[in-house]
């Protein structure tokens, strides 16, 4: 078997280091089940935290410095000081996380304390599952327990969004941090992007969450996103609205009527407008445990993202339809920004099997990326793993 990501972090933290760690965090990547480009909205998503994860062994210092490794090797032993002017660095994006992370908590009043890092992550970059959520939400998590500071689950995933938002520069809303600081094993979560309200739904035993990656990276998505995001707030603004959260259908259709918004803003407010109504729906189908609507529920939702939205790309949609045609899918839609990336399945367990190998082969035929698949089950949120051995 592969080392997990923790038996690597710690492994690369004693060789780095010559010395064990004292200590070991781990923080999920995501999944969205349904409820896309709602957050920003002030609207409501239902993700689930996956197995894959970034793990983070530390040991504090008795200098105000930290030092960094990566399994990986793509951070030979960066360091810097607690108190420094931080900037980002144009070579390394890796490193910006952590520095962000650094800084939010910093300019929140928190005292951190030095110390040294290694970390490990088996989180696919750039397909949607957000590994950057999960390497800041790690950070974070060790950053505090360095300093043996405390802090609820929303507000660490509020600190890891605007370590993004403010150095990173990626105008995210809160759904990937929140998820993977406050998902429980077992569970879907629906989450209020507006009051942080977190309900935990459970997925019904009878079907497999199946996540397929287009292996098409996303290209432009910074733009295109924030283009999206505007809009999103053009549309609520031209109806008087604080976000779309507070928007219907009815106020769209009026508003263009009146020549406030344009046709192409109205559908993208559309989407968002459905799509809240949608995930509301989808947590009361989980918690009736009928899979099926929430399988009709998720394909409405990626016909949106496609139709009117216009976030979708051929691969994505090429893996939708394969899935649909497929026994056993209950519903399959994108998942995260778009533009590429991966896509997410209900599909019954009984059928998992087979379904696999034929979402695989189908894809083959229409696309000339390759994909690849990872059946998983909801995983918990962030917090201190266990150390190999102990
Ligand atoms: C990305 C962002 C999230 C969210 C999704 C779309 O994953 O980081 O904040 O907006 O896209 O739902």
């Amino acid at each position: 078997m592969p080392p997990t990501v923790i038996e690597s972090a710690v492994s690369t933290f004693s060789a780095h280091y010559a010395q064990s760690p004292q200590a070991v965090v781990r923080a999920p990547g995501r999944v969205n089940l349904i409820g896309e480009h709602t957050d920003y909205n002030d609207g409501f998503c239902l993700p689930m935290a996956i197995e894959h994860s970034m793990a983070v062994a530390w040991s504090p210092r008795a200098d105000r410095r930290v030092e960094l490794v990566n399994a990986d090797g793509t951070l030979p032993g960066f360091e810097f000081g607690l108190d420094d002017d931080l900037q980002p660095h144009a070579d390394s994006p890796w490193y910006n996380y952590v520095v962000g992370c650094v800084k939010v908590l910093r300019a929140s009043g928190q005292d951190l304390r030095g110390c040294s890092l290694a970390f490990s992550g088996d989180v696919p970059m750039g397909s949607g599952l957000s590994s950057s959520a999960a390497l800041e939400v790690a950070t974070i998590h060790a950053l505090l327990a360095v300093a043996n500071i405390q802090l609820a689950g929303p507000e660490i995933a509020r600190l890891a969004q605007r370590a993004e938002n403010d150095f990173v520069g990626v105008q995210c809303g809160i759904l990937d941090q929140l998820a993977s600081a406050c998902c429980q094993q077992s569970q879907a979560m629906l989450m209020d992007c507006r009051s942080l309200d977190l309900q935990q739904v459970p997925l019904p035993e009878s079907v497999a969450v199946v996540i397929a990656d287009t292996g098409k990276r996303r290209g432009l998505v910074d733009s295109a996103y924030n283009l999206r995001r505007r809009q999103c707030e053009a549309g609520a603004a031209a109806l008087g609205a604080k976000a779309l959260r507070d928007v219907t259908m009815q106020g769209l259709m009026e508003a263009e009527s009146q020549g406030l918004i344009d046709s192409e803003t109205k559908r993208r407010c559309e989407h968002v407008v459905a799509e809240n109504g949608r995930t509301l729906a989808a947590a009361a189908a989980l918690r009736a445990g009928d899979a099926v609507a929430l399988g009709q529920l998720m394909d409405q939702s990626h016909a949106d993202l496609r139709d009117k939205f216009a976030v979708t790309c051929p691969e994505l949609d090429a893996m939708v339809a394969v899935a649909r045609s497929l026994p056993g899918c209950l519903g399959s839609r994108m998942t995260g920004a778009g533009f590429g990336g991966c896509t997410v399945s209900l599909v019954e367990r009984q059928a998992v099997e087979a379904f696999v190998p034929n979402l695989l082969s189908g894809y083959a035929q229409r696309s000339e990326h390759r994909g690849s698949v990872y059946v998983t089950t909801a995983a918990a949120g962030a917090g201190p793993a266990v150390l190999p051995g102990a």
